[in-house]
């Protein structure tokens, strides 16, 4: 595996939170989410809800994990841990986007193409969604 991709140890990654980190689509800067589910398997999704866009799942300490649901915490949705897909919540029916990512020799490494691997932890980008904006729930 390319060290340029390698993101982090293996056991650093949580079964029960999330491990933030940022990625390089060509110009732009995005994050993605680490998390581990209960075999072990390792995943990793885009740091956004599906509902708003412009709301991280992590703001940098780790998402809500609660039984095996990723929980956007702006209004609930839940996400399944191992497929990214919203059960409940305002965006049922959405799925997270997946980021593709291996484990090798006790360390993950980013897998997809589409992105190159930056640094651990936040992009430095602003959650934009700290505004007053009321959405059609009135929340
Ligand atoms: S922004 Fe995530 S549920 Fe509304």
């Amino acid at each position: 595996m390319d060290d340029d991709r390698r993101i982090t140890a293996l056991s650093e990654v949580p079964t029960e939170g999330t491990l933030l980190f940022t990625i390089r689509d060509g110009t732009e800067l995005g994050e993605a989410i680490l998390t581990k589910l209960d075999d072990g398997t390792v995943v990793a999704f885009r740091n956004y809800c599906q509902h708003w866009t412009d709301v991280r799942l992590d703001k940098g300490s780790g998402a809500l994990v609660r039984n095996g649901d990723i929980v956007c915490q702006k209004h609930g949705a839940t996400f399944g841990q191992e497929t990214g897909y919203c059960d409940f919540g305002p965006c049922e029916g959405a799925t997270l986007d997946k980021v593709d990512v291996e484990v090798d020799d006790d360390a993950v490494y980013l897998a997809d193409d589409t992105f190159r691997f930056e640094h651990l932890g936040p992009s430095g980008e602003q959650d934009l969604s700290s505004g007053s904006r009321i959405d059609f729930t009135g929340t």
